[in-house]
């Protein structure tokens, strides 16, 4: 387990590569995705800290393994999560659908819905001084999420969705997958300065142990081939080489 304190937002890293994102004000927090309990548990009870919401993107069990447990300790709290999933999301006690605004800790919280890697995949968006998107495993560093249920289509307009926010926003994903995408996306552009500096910087916050997420939403259209796609083929043609590199 690993930490890694930008703003109030810290990573809990667990399980292989899986980031447990705990947003933290005024002695409350809220978690987004947990996959698992413990970490979780142990990080609050340590800090002496009160478990207000949870916020789920979307239903696999790497994202809400933890949470029955976390109700079982915090039984009032709230599991935000998308209307269309009370059925993998069982334990949703509000829900929330697409264009939908919340206050969280006292801030406005817009639901954002990104389609493509399951039918119902939702984002949160903190649009603050420093805006925040909590992504889940729609847009990593370097790559986007498989499409498991959705088409490229949806897929590719749930990128440009996000390539529409502020470009100072700070874009928190589930997974550390930085690292094995910009190897990737060198095999297709192996002489691309951007994504070749990137890839430095990521090997140097690595071997000191440290997270490569949040990253700017600024930054990443430069280094991410899928958000610099001009085109669905050219989308779709980058999602079926990302399937079948290994
Ligand atoms: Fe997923």
């Amino acid at each position: 387990m690993e930490f890694n304190k930008a703003q109030n937002i810290i990573g809990l890293r667990v399980l292989s590569d899986n980031v447990i994102w705990v947003w933290e004000k005024d002695k409350s927090v809220v978690v987004i995705d947990p996959s698992v309990h413990e970490p979780v548990i142990r990080y609050i009870d340590e800090n002496n800290l009160h478990l207000e919401a949870i916020l789920q993107t979307h239903h696999h069990s790497d994202h809400i393994g933890g949470t029955k447990y976390l109700i079982e300790r915090w039984p009032n709290v709230k599991v935000i999560a998308s209307s269309k999933e009370k059925t993998r999301i069982p334990f949703q006690n509000v829900s929330v659908e697409d264009g939908e605004t919340l206050n969280i800790l006292g801030e406005e919280v817009k639901i954002i819905e990104v389609l493509g890697h399951t039918s119902s995949h939702i984002a949160f968006f903190l649009n603050g001084k420093i805006p925040v998107l909590f992504i889940g495993d729609t847009l990593f560093s370097g790559g986007c999420g498989r499409i498991f249920e959705g088409t490229y289509k949806q897929m590719y307009s749930s990128l440009k969705k996000i390539k529409s926010l502020p470009k100072n926003t700070l874009i928190y994903c589930a997974h550390e997958y930085t690292k094995a995408n910009l190897l990737w996306a060198l095999t297709l552009k192996p002489k691309d300065q951007d994504i070749k500096t990137k890839l430095l910087q990521v090997e140097k916050k690595l071997s000191i142990n440290e997270l490569t997420i949040p990253f700017l939403l600024d930054e990443e259209i430069k280094i991410n081939l899928f958000l610099r796609a001009k085109n669905l083929k050219e989308f779709t043609f980058l999602r079926e080489n990302k399937d079948s590199w290994v």
